[in-house]
């Protein structure tokens, strides 16, 4: 596995795969990798000839300083859990060597970028676009593969390739969650025994309304408060302080992200929530066709 910080080398080697007729899959990462991560790589493995992992914390997506300073870096393990999984290239870009200082361009997002996690976090998005730009630029036509766990990220990186005309094919993986619910995230690391248990109330929201929808409930206010409901319920064992605090419980359209008054197309609940100082995500696609 070869192991790569100047984007340059990284640029020339790409041309060079391509230039063999060998199809380069991208999976870019901010590391402290997971299960999660570890589906973005199979799929990549399995349909692209070259798998090329990137680990970059990117400081411009960070609006919390705080949340920076303590995002997990675990960089051996994360290079033997690659090289297990059998990817080629991992490239590792210093901060400086990524954003030159001083930073003067930015890729700006629409209304997209405003709601849901661009809300409660602004500038998030537009750091995400930026650093992600750069990385297709760097990797060329290629095939890139991103979580669903993230789906408003997905949704504007989605939205980015066709606008911007990168010659990136997109490819969304389903979210990974352990076996109690609980989405996998490098964030997950951050939390004490007791909120791990009080985190469990984000997928356990999302599983009670997709029940509620199964048995035939299509208003999204009765929907959503059926969320919150589960959200603020009581956790045994656990102290008030460490129970979740909810941002948003919405339905929204699985295209536009925008929310209906009811569910009579394919929607994705979403759910944020904050858990001590960690925020937690996560989501589920409810199409009513199937
Ligand atoms: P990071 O949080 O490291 O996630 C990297 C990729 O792994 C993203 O596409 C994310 O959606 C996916 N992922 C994380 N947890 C997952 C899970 N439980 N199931 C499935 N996929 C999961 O997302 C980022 O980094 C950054 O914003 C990045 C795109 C790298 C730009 O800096």
């Amino acid at each position: 596995m070869k192991q790569i910080s100047d984007p340059g080398e990284f640029q020339r080697l790409c041309q060079v795969y391509r230039s063999q007729g060998l199809s380069i899959g991208l999976v870019p990462t901010m590391g402290a990798l997971h299960s999660g991560h570890g589906e973005l790589i199979k799929a990549a493995r399995k349909r692209s000839d070259v798998v090329v992992l990137s680990i970059f914390v990117n400081p411009l997506q960070f609006d919390n300083s705080n949340d920076l300073v303590n995002y997990p870096v675990t960089l051996q393990a994360d290079l033997e859990f690659a090289s297990s999984l059998g990817v080629d290239v991992v490239f590792l870009p210093s901060r400086d060597q990524m954003h030159p200082e001083p930073v003067m361009i930015r890729v700006e997002v629409g209304k997209i970028a405003e709601i849901l996690e661009g809300k409660s976090r602004p500038g998030h998005f537009s750091g995400v676009a930026t650093v992600v730009a750069k990385l297709f630029i760097l990797a060329g036509e290629c095939e890139a593969y991103f979580g669903e766990k993230d789906f408003q990220q997905l949704a504007i990186i989605s939205r980015m390739v066709d606008e911007m005309h990168f010659p990136v094919e997109i490819a969304g993986v389903p979210i990974v969650r352990d076996s109690d619910g609980l989405a996998l995230s490098s964030r997950n690391l951050r939390l004490s025994k007791d909120q791990k248990k009080a985190a469990l109330a984000l997928s356990r929201a999302l599983f009670s309304a997709k029940a509620v929808i199964s048995d035939g409930l299509r208003d999204v206010s009765s929907v959503e408060s059926v969320m919150v409901t589960e959200l603020k319920r009581p956790i045994a064992g656990v102290s008030k302080a460490d129970y979740p605090v909810l941002d948003y419980a919405l339905v929204v359209d699985q295209a536009t992200l925008i929310r209906p008054d009811r569910i009579d197309r394919p929607v994705r609940l979403v759910i944020a929530a904050w858990v001590g100082d960690v925020r937690l995500i996560d989501n589920l696609g409810i199409d009513i066709s199937h």
